[in-house]
Parts: C-alpha cells; sequence; structure tokens
C-alpha cells in the first residue's frame, strides 16, 4: 500500500477563540469610529476618496467592506500545497507539535490604510518558531525587516482588495519605522482603544494601544 501524503491546507495559523473574536471585531469597530470622528482625519480624506463621494465624510465600516470569516493571523499560507516550501513548513517539527495547541496573542496596534484594516500582532519566541523564515523577504526583497514583523490579524478590507494585503500594508509602517520615520502624532484614542495615533501619509494610520490587547487563539490549518 502506497503511503498517504498530509493534505496541505489553504493556510496555517493561529485562530482566535469566539469570544476573543467578537471582542476583537468590536474593537475594530471603536477603532474606526474613533478614527472616522479625528478632526486630523477628517482633514486628510483624500487618500481614502473614491470617484464623486463628499470630500469631508467617510464611513469607515461602508468602506473596509469586508472582513475575513474566521480572525486569525496567518503563518504560512500554503494553498493546499501549491506554494513551493509548503510540505517542508508543514513537516517541522515545531508545527507538528504546534499543531492544535492553544497560543495567547499580543496586539500591539491597529492601523487602516486606503486598502486594509489591521491587528499588529507581536510574535512571542514560541511563536516565532513557526514563523516562516521568509515571510518578510517575501514582500519586500530588498529590505531586512525583522523576523515576524508581518505577523498580523486582517480585520478588514476596502472594495477589491485582497487580505494578503493587510500584511503588506503593516510592512510599510514598519519599514517607515525602521528608517526613522516616528509618523505625525495626530491624536488619542480612548476607552478599548486608548493609545496614541499616528499619521504616516498617504493615508496610513495607526494606533499604538496604551496596553497590548491578548487574545486567546488555536494554531491549526484551515481547509475551507
Ligand atoms: P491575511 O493573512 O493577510 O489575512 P484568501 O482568502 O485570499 O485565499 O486568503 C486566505 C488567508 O491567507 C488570508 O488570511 C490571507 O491574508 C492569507 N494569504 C493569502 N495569500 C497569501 C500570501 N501570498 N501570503 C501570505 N498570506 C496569504
Amino acid at each position: 500500500p502506497t503511503l498517504e501524503k498530509d493534505l496541505l491546507p489553504l493556510y496555517f495559523g493561529w485562530f482566535l477563540a469566539k469570544r476573543d473574536e467578537d471582542y476583537l471585531r468590536k474593537t475594530s469597530h471603536e477603532f474606526l469610529e474613533q478614527l472616522g470622528n479625528l478632526k486630523a482625519f477628517k482633514k486628510r480624506l483624500q487618500p481614502f476618496s473614491v470617484g464623486s463621494e463628499d470630500k469631508h465624510k467617510l464611513d469607515l465600516m461602508k468602506y473596509f467592506a469586508k472582513s475575513p470569516n474566521i480572525l486569525h493571523c496567518t503563518s504560512k499560507f500554503c494553498d493546499y500545497g501549491k506554494i513551493v516550501g509548503s510540505e517542508e513548513y508543514a513537516q517541522q517539527e515545531a508545527v507538528k507539535k504546534a499543531y492544535s495547541k492553544g497560543y495567547t496573542l499580543h496586539l500591539s496596534a491597529l492601523f487602516a490604510t486606503p486598502r486594509t484594516v489591521g491587528a499588529q500582532v507581536e510574535l512571542t519566541a514560541d511563536q516565532l518558531l513557526l514563523w516562516p523564515s521568509d515571510a518578510e523577504k517575501e514582500v519586500m526583497p530588498k529590505d531586512t525587516l525583522p523576523r515576524g514583523s508581518r505577523a498580523h490579524i486582517t480585520l478588514g478590507t476596502a472594495a477589491d482588495v485582497q487580505d494578503v494585503q493587510t500584511g503588506i500594508d503593516l510592512l510599510e509602517f514598519v519599514k517607515l519605522q525602521q528608517s526613522g520615520k516616528e509618523g505625525e502624532n495626530l491624536g488619542e484614542m480612548s476607552g478599548s482603544v486608548a493609545g496614541k495615533v499616528s499619521y504616516y501619509d498617504n493615508g496610513m494610520w495607526m494606533l499604538n494601544l496604551s496596553q497590548k490587547i491578548e487574545v486567546r487563539s488555536i494554531f491549526s490549518g484551515y481547509y475551507g
């Protein structure tokens, strides 16, 4: 008899526990609401404007029309094995050992761009063992960015934007920060999204949370 290969998922990643997923969706709405109400944001709608829409009003909840069915932090996109390196990733001892185990994810920032809204994930040393070494290079081949700096949770995307864009947008922030650009401090948020708001040009907004959000998750594969 021939040994059958394990099926490879669409992607591996950390999947949020239901309660924490609900909480994060609410937090994301709160972030978009407070961002949309910021005076500084209202003055900088241009990068978000689409065609003939009102230049001084924008409903961010409507703007980010799509949201993933299951909130998660992708570790490795495999496309059922079509992506090179998927098999090798799945075969790693660390990956096999972690499969179906619980992890707490630490979210340090929320961000919004004209394309995506997401949460920045600060991976722990344990979690970094499950992070592909080429994840950052894949997107920004010319840069040397810290391992794990692409780690994120996609919270929403604008119409016609793919989810994969969220990690690319996050790396754009990281790249700017690495080159010494702090972003312009343009306000504060309060309540569940308390923190400082920085603006990085081209409609790139980042909220540095004064208290990290912790969400529980399970490391697994999505076969959808
Ligand atoms: P993300 O991790 O930013 O949310 P899709 O539905 O487009 O097939 O994507 C399924 C999941 O895999 C999404 O979570 C998506 O983005 C992620 N993803 C899609 N394409 C890639 C890619 N080329 N590299 C890394 N992650 C990807």
